[in-house]
């Protein structure tokens, strides 16, 4: 049956904008049949323990001599089963100073491991060609000619890891400007239809990937 992993880390649990976005993809991805599953996992209601030492980043072969223990090799290997299991994976990646929460970090911390997720002294991309969307939202707005653009940095590196460390095809669904009923110069209606668009695209995806 072909499982969807959907990750959250937005702090907001009643109007986050990137919980709207990543529930329109799990949506529109169980209305394709009956057998469509959807993993969840909350990253902000449980958080993962940032990594304690620098072995958590390699497999037992490379870790050189150290060793960790077993309770978090028991816990990366939950972590990274789970997301060896999924078909398909969207990420809820809200901007918080400029970059990913630390919640959401922690978990790429945990799944970027080098010769088991990524290659490293030999191929190895168990995820590759399977799709990730990544489904942002930002309070401000980052256009292409403004003063702000290339102020992200939540996007690039989720890319990065995920896309040319795992190989996965990567989608990005974005929505800003979400601060604009407290910062009226945003403009709350290019938010509103910002949001529309995203949401359309990430029904679009949900029923595509
Ligand atoms: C801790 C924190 C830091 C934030 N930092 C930024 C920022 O650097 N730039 C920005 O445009 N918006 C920033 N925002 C606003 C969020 O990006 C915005 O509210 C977004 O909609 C959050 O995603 P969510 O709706 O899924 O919770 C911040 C919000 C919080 C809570």
């Amino acid at each position: 049956m072909p499982i969807l992993l959907q990750i959250d880390s937005s702090a907001d649990a009643s109007t986050s904008r990137t919980r709207a976005l990543t529930a329109a993809v799990a949506a529109a991805w169980r209305g394709r049949g009956v057998d469509y599953e959807v993993v969840v996992r909350d990253l902000h209601a449980d958080q993962l323990p940032h990594l304690r030492t620098p072995a958590q980043h390699w497999p037992r072969r490379l870790r050189e001599g150290a060793s960790i223990p077993d309770d978090l090799e028991e816990l990366q290997r939950s972590v990274l089963d789970e997301l060896l299991s999924a078909d398909a994976v969207v990420i809820g990646a809200p901007m918080y100073n400029y970059s990913m929460p630390s919640t959401l970090k922690a978990w790429v911390d945990l799944i970027h491991v080098p010769g088991v997720t990524a290659s490293f002294d030999e191929p190895s991309q168990p995820l590759a060609g399977r799709p990730a969307v990544i489904a942002t939202a930002r309070g401000a707005a980052y256009d292409p000619g403004t003063r702000t653009e290339g102020w992200d940095h939540v996007v690039p590196p989720l890319q990065l890891v995920l896309g040319e460390g795992l190989g996965m095809t990567v989608h990005v669904v974005a929505t800003s400007r979400t601060l604009a009923e407290r910062v009226p110069d945003l403009g709350a209606r290019r938010a509103a239809e910002e949001l529309e668009a995203a949401l359309a695209e990430a029904r679009r995806l949900g029923s595509t990937i």
